[in-house]
């Protein structure tokens, strides 16, 4: 298939693995490019810009394909080495990069000069059109199904999507709540040029994490996410575990006085805990509502090509076929 996302990225199907915080390793990343899709590293998930240098190098012993590596930048108080990240994405020749979080602005020239492609997440349209005013050159559209950080808004992607349609001009994908051939093919339809997923391809055989956190997506229904520190204005849809309750528990309890560090025991540093060890009920995971559409836990491989056979089975016959029955 062939689509403006296609082009800008050099690769052969509309599908990206957004940036995951301990899931995004070189593993995961190599095999989604390997399958034809846009595999992503997660910068910050390497404590240093040495790390993430050494993680792009083993991706490319383990791909020719083109991959790209995920910038998140964080409402922190001490920020990340940006600078010195960058420079281990330029150093290793990565070519692709995928923004998210706050507006990436001042690190886009070094970026771009460079000949970088960015994409920048975005969970509104105003945001996807100032990512397009800043010069990104596509957006991920990211709706209010998403694992991870959905925003503010709580649009889904039913009304998102086709509202970025009637705005932009630069190329966008889907992202939040996509699972397989129908994701798609609903995305193209609605003016996307391919699909992000996070969740989706934690479930996969290649994801370098526990296998107790593949079998709980696979385990979990579309009821099963929740919304956690909304009060903080730093919303993040996770699955709902013990320590998830225990959380919410507390945001009820303190309402409007709920600090930070009230729940630092169900969100900090929980990540190596879960994705590395299994320890299920370590804290607050992200996780998308899609969980509820994912049974299996192929390979990348096998799910990519499973998508594109099914998508064009669906295009050309169940879709074609309405028309000419009518
Ligand atoms: C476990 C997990 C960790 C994530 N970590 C990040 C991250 O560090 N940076 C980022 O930009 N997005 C992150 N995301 C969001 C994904 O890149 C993607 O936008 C999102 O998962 C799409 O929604 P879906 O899960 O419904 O496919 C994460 C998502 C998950 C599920």
């Amino acid at each position: 298939m062939k689509t403006r996302i296609t082009e800008l990225f050099g690769i052969e199907h509309p599908i990206i693995q957004g940036g995951m915080h301990y899931v995004g390793f070189a593993e995961l990343a190599s095999a989604v490019s390997n399958a034809g899709g846009l595999g992503i590293i997660t910068g910050l998930t390497q404590k240093t810009p040495q790390d993430l240098a050494k993680e792009i190098a083993r991706c490319k012993e383990m791909t020719d394909k083109p991959f790209g590596v995920n910038l998140t930048f964080l409402p922190t108080v001490t920020a990340p080495d940006y600078p010195g990240y960058i420079d281990a994405i330029l150093d290793g020749g990565v070519r692709i990069v995928e923004t998210a979080g706050r507006n990436p602005q001042e690190h886009l020239p070094r970026l771009q000069e460079a000949g970088v492609k960015i994409i920048h997440k975005c969970t509104s349209v105003r945001h996807s059109l100032k990512a397009q005013k800043i010069g990104c050159d596509a957006v991920s559209v990211d709706g209010f199904e998403c694992g991870g950080h959905p925003g503010e808004d709580d649009i889904p992607n039913m009304i998102l999507l086709p509202r970025a349609a009637e705005e932009l001009t630069i190329p966008f994908v889907s992202s939040g709540g996509m699972a397989d051939a129908r994701s798609l093919v609903a995305s193209l339809a609605m003016g996307a040029e391919g699909m992000n997923m996070g969740t989706r391809f934690i479930a996969t055989k290649e994801a370098p994490v526990h296998d107790n956190v593949k079998k709980a997506i696979v385990a979990a229904s579309e009821l099963d996410t929740r919304l956690v520190m909304r009060p903080l204005r730093n919303t993040e849809r996770v699955l709902n575990n013990a320590a998830v309750e225990r959380l919410l528990e507390k945001e009820q309890r303190l309402g409007k006085e709920l600090q930070f560090q009230d729940i630092l025991e169900e969100v900090a540093g929980v990540y190596p805990r879960i994705m590395l060890e299994g320890d299920m009920d370590a804290g607050a995971w992200s996780c998308g509502m899609v969980a509820g559409l994912i049974h299996d836990i192929p390979t990348c491989k096998e799910l990519v090509d499973r998508i594109m056979n099914e998508a064009e089975t669906l295009i050309s016959q169940r879709l074609t076929g309405l028309l000419s029955a009518s």
